[in-house]
């Protein structure tokens, strides 16, 4: 199947990213392929991993095409399940025999299916966790102590908007939250190595193609709007951007913070509707007497 990888551009300066080599996780889809297309734009070399092999070569071939025969940029591919160890480990050695170091890793590959928690199976649940939080960390770990903790670095952990809980994906809600303090540790372990981490948190409303296929609803996103105070739905390339900005020098004073980048979604309103019911009654002093006889009568 051949990928439909769009146009590309940047409003950071040309060459931002001359010299300088990433790995992208997800790099190959949705909002994960936006941002290693506006890298290699500012001509930093990526390494972009994903499960899925065919999808990976496929990608690959079609991003290849639009660097231009003058940039610095290159683009590398690699199958990895970031919650297999062995796999994560082989992932950044490999990226070192190639480009010769790793400047920025990009964690944005992850995923989760849609349902309320009391249908989830422990395989379920586990499955989501160990790639969203587990995959999140190896991959952390291994570029640590594999390089960035000798030579430096900047970690990017793409998570989401769960700020209000996470109802009907609660497992991903989860794991993305401990993602967000995991982020904040690590950014203060790490800091005397001169890593900086910081976490990028797309809204729910972020359009791309393989969202929309994912979900199997094209009207999920339009239901969405009314609750956005933008009132519209963000581009793959708005969460591009953020990330750019905090790979960069630009935010070299920044680490251990995340990033909202909701049209102000996770301040507004919710999408989550619950029937109207009786069923947490209040408690105060007097029903709540046992001595009092409209208790007594309730017993
Ligand atoms: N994207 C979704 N799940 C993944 C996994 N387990 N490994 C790498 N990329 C993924």
């Amino acid at each position: 199947m051949a990928s439909s990888v769009g146009k590309v551009s940047s409003v950071f300066r040309p060459g931002l990213f001359k010299g300088k080599v990433a790995i992208v996780t997800g790099g190959s889809t949705g909002i994960g392929l936006a941002i290693t297309q506006e890298l290699l734009y500012l001509g930093c070399k990526v390494m972009i991993a994903s499960r899925n092999a065919q999808r990976l070569a496929s990608a690959s071939d079609a991003i290849k095409k639009q660097i231009p025969r003058d940039s610095s940029a290159e683009i590398s591919d690699i199958q990895c399940n970031i919650r297999k160890e062995d796999q994560v480990q082989k992932m950044i050695s490999e990226t070192l025999s190639k480009f010769g170091k790793i400047d920025f890793l990009v964690n944005n590959g992850g995923g989760q299916f849609p349902g309320p928690a009391s249908s989830f199976s422990l395989k379920g649940w586990n499955a989501v966790i160990e790639t969203n939080l587990t995959g999140t960390f190896l991959c952390c770990r291994e570029v640590y102590n594999q390089w960035m903790g000798e030579h430096g670095g900047v970690i990017i952990n793409i998570i989401a908007d769960m700020w209000k809980g996470f109802p009907g994906m609660s497992h991903t809600g989860a794991a993305r939250s401990a993602v967000d303090n995991l982020t904040k540790s690590l950014s203060l372990e790490w800091a005397a190595s001169g890593v900086r981490v910081n976490a990028v948190a797309p809204g729910s409303s972020i359009y791309s193609e393989t969202a929309a296929a994912n979900y199997g609803d094209k009207d999920i996103f339009n239901h969405a709007i009314p609750h956005i105070p933008a009132k519209r739905l963000g581009t793959t390339a708005e969460i591009s951007a953020a990330v750019c900005f905090l790979l960069s020098p630009a935010a070299a004073f920044i680490s251990g913070e995340t990033l909202k980048v909701d049209g102000a979604a996770s301040l507004y309103g919710t999408t989550w509707q619950i029937p109207d019911h009786k069923n947490l009654p209040a408690y105060d002093w007097e029903t709540d007497d046992p001595e009092n006889p409209k208790t007594k009568a309730k017993l």
